[in-house]
């Protein structure tokens, strides 16, 4: 019998990873399904946008996925009225719905299913339902118990609690059910530009190939590389970094391959390197351009064999490691300089994803990264939930993102920080002091990436309606003048309520005023 208590440590592990969902909760139902000595475990989950029950069904090879509408079955009866249900005989209750049992052959006799939310009360994310429990020899029913009962509804509550640190969460606190927001669970992004690097992630991951992650800085380099080997057969093994760019062109070569006592000067005992430690998992090797050029001999070496020497060492070691690259450089251009191995060069990038600046992935994936770490950092500074204005938003729309991500996580995490009431507006948001959108300041030429604010002016992209090309201008002026309506309403010779009025039609009545 599997310790009960231990399937929560698992699932809470599980989910602080970048992981994929689907082999998440496929994972979660096995369990379920042992822990509880049941025939059958699924986890259905409120999709917020659809309005129904989606499935991850773990021991019902028969389906991968089912959907059903709220009003219908068990599992919708539950989601609808937050209240578990136990039978021991299906056929003879009027909310069992035998139509998934006609699709599979199976015959579901004893159920159990129980909400998926937090401390048993606040909007249902989802329903965890059993059936048929197997009994042991001497152990009398089938159906489940008070005991069964109790253990499943602190099983979802710990589900419901994971869930909120990651990326399948409803769309506001209060709202019902979750909103899928991508694959992986600690990665947020569903456009097409994200969607292809997922699919190539995940064909990556099946094998040991390299990998090389190319994108600006802040894209999330780091973070699909660890999804690449946590989605892998190696997950179990160890993940090790190594950084090439704060390491001493000296020590690098010891750090990768470890060195022999007496290597050099201080090398007082023996030190295995960062390839050892990988042994088993996955290598990660970052700023990989900045690899010092004796070393990239050696690193190309072991990509092909797979044996490498520590420094002062005569043996030749061998280690089984899957190495991931990353890169923010002009590869080719190092190459044409004569700074990096050209063979080395086609050695790294058997697989090459490129990961897209944030400004390519839309102003919706930039605003539901903005609401994800607004979440995420009011959860760890314990601020209520916030809420961004519409002018805070306009301002995040009109930014060009030079820092990708990473720059958006600082400027939310900062907001949270500075707005204790949760109510974000322009005054929390840094100071863009690039941005000089002044009246009769010349608008520079626009960059081919789109809206860029530039040297003195801000550059809207073609294609905008005149209200949201307006819109845009006129949150760069109010960027400019650091959130101050009135100066920004004298500067573009409107009414300060103009400026109020513009941003507050927009979506959300009474945040507009918040500064
Ligand atoms: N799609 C995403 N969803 C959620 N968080 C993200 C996403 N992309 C990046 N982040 C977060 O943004 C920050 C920067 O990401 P990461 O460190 O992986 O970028 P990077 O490409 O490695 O940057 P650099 O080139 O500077 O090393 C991290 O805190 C990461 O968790
Ligand atoms: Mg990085």
């Amino acid at each position: 019998m599997v310790n009960r208590l231990s399937l929560l440590v698992d699932l809470a592990s599980l989910l602080t990873r970048e992981v994929d969902f689907d082999a998440l909760l496929t994972t979660a139902c096995e369990r379920v399904a042992e822990a509880l000595s049941a025939e059958r475990a699924t986890i259905w989950l409120v999709d917020a946008e659809h309005g129904d029950l989606v499935s991850r069904v773990a021991l019902l090879p028969e389906l991968p996925a089912l959907r059903l509408p709220l009003e219908r079955g068990i599992a919708g009866w539950v989601a609808r009225t937050g209240e578990p249900v136990r039978i021991a005989d299906a056929a003879t209750d009027a909310r069992f719905d035998p139509s998934v049992d006609k699709a599979t052959g199976y015959t579901t006799r004893a159920i159990l299913a129980v909400p998926i939310r937090e401390e048993g009360r606040g909007p249902v994310r989802g329903v965890v339902q059993v059936l048929n429990r197997t009994p042991r020899s001497g152990e009398g029913s089938e159906a489940f118990d008070d005991d069964d009962e109790r253990y499943l509804v602190a099983l979802a509550t710990q589900i419901a609690r994971a869930f909120s640190l990651t990326t399948l969460r409803p769309a506001e606190p209060s709202s019902a059910g979750l909103t899928l927001r991508g694959p992986f669970n600690r990665i947020v992004g569903r456009s097409d530009e994200l969607r292809a690097v997922y699919e190539r992630v995940t064909l990556a991951a099946q094998t040991d190939a390299t990998v090389l992650l190319r994108g600006e800085t802040g894209t999330g380099k780091g973070l699909f590389s660890r999804a690449i080997h946590v989605n892998s057969g190696r997950q179990a093994g160890p993940f090790v970094t190594v950084d090439c760019t704060t390491l001493p062109a000296q020590l690098v070569e010891s750090e990768l391959f470890g060195h022999e006592r007496g290597a050099f000067t201080g090398a007082d005992r023996r030190v295995p390197g960062k390839v050892e430690m990988a042994q088993g998992g996955t290598l990660f090797l970052d700023e990989i351009g900045d690899l010092p050029h004796d070393v990239q001999g050696k690193l190309l070496r072991f990509l092909q064999e797979r044996t490498f020497e520590r420094v002062g060492g005569r043996q030749t070691l061998s280690a089984d490691v899957r190495v991931v690259c990353a890169t923010h450089q002009d590869l080719e251009r190092l190459v044409s300089e004569g700074k990096f191995r050209e063979d080395l060069y086609y050695r790294i990038r058997v697989v090459e994803i490129e990961i897209p600046p944030l400004r390519a992935r839309g102003v919706t994936e930039m605003e539901q990264l903005a609401n994800h770490f607004a979440d995420m950092y009011a959860k760890r500074y314990k601020r209520p939930a916030p809420e961004l204005s519409s002018e805070a938003l306009a301002v995040l729309r009109a930014h060009t993102w030079p820092g990708n991500v990473r720059e958006l996580e600082h400027w939310i995490e900062s907001a949270v920080v500075l707005a204790p009431d949760g109510r974000i507006g322009t005054a929390h948001l840094p100071r863009t002091r690039k941005v000089v959108a002044s009246a009769g300041a010349a608008a520079p030429t626009a960059p081919p990436t789109g809206a860029s604010a530039g040297e003195g002016g801000v550059a809207i992209p073609l294609g905008l309606t005149l209200d949201e090309a307006t819109k845009r201008y006129v949150a760069a002026t109010l960027d400019a003048c650091d959130g101050n309506k009135a100066e920004a309403a004298r500067r573009l010779e409107i009414g300060r309520n103009t400026i109020g009025r513009m941003f507050q039609r927009d979506s959300d009545p009474g945040a507009g005023e918040d500064d």
